[in-house]
């Protein structure tokens, strides 16, 4: 893959690499992220707080990064140990690229060590390239989230060790009534 080297970031790779590539991939992108906002220090804490921080590398340079951490969900699509993947940003000059894949592999990768046959993902809902590059990673929609005080909605979505044509019909049904009632009900407000 054009020498871009995916591992796991260690104290050698200063911090700031990884704040840098967050900050220049959000800047470019048209959703907000509060990540962008923290300090180094904040997000250090907030990536690697339980989490593996994956990193693509262009000789010296990180050019991509994305978190793995473990959590526990109770929902039909999510229910016990499940891998969630957070923190994704590749830098712009490197879009295109499959280093978003790569780093998805790398996680599911560190799930399956772990025996944790579930993964979660979460994006702001008009985040359309996450959402792109989830679903080629064979990622499925099943959650939709409006949170009323930040204003903000965001869908979920998995990827499970096999996926069933009964799993993909509930997800479908479940996703789409979801999103309806939140969208409807948001067009009967004042
Ligand atoms: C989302 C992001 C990580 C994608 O990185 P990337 O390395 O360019 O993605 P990939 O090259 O691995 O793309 C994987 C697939 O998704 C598709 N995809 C990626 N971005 C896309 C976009 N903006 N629109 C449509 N499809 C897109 C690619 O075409 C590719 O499909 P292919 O295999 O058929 O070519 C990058 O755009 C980014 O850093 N965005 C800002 C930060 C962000 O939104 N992070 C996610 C927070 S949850």
């Amino acid at each position: 893959m054009d020498g871009i080297k995916i591992c796991e970031w260690t104290n050698e790779i200063p911090f700031e690499a990884i704040h840098d590539v967050l900050v220049a991939a959000h800047a470019n992108s048209n959703v907000e992220f509060d990540t962008t906002n923290l300090t180094c220090d904040e997000l250090n804490d907030r990536l690697t707080n339980g989490g593996t921080v994956f990193i693509a590398m262009d000789g010296e340079r990180v050019v991509g990064t994305m978190t793995v951490c473990t959590e526990h969900k109770k929902m039909w699509y999510a229910n016990g140990v499940v891998a969630r993947l957070r923190f994704l940003a590749v830098h712009p000059e490197y879009a295109g690229r499959h280093i978003a894949s790569k780093l998805v592999d790398a996680c599911a990768q560190r799930a399956k060590e772990q025996g944790i046959t579930t993964l979660l993902w979460t994006t702001a809902a008009n985040n359309s390239a996450a959402i792109a590059t989830s679903k080629k990673n064979s990622f499925i929609l099943v959650d939709y989230h409006h949170f009323a005080r930040l204003n903000h909605d965001s869908v979920s979505l998995v990827r499970w060790k096999n996926l069933s044509w009964l799993s993909a019909f509930r997800a479908k049904v479940y996703y789409t009534l979801r999103r309806e009632k939140i969208l409807l009900k948001r067009s009967f407000r004042p």
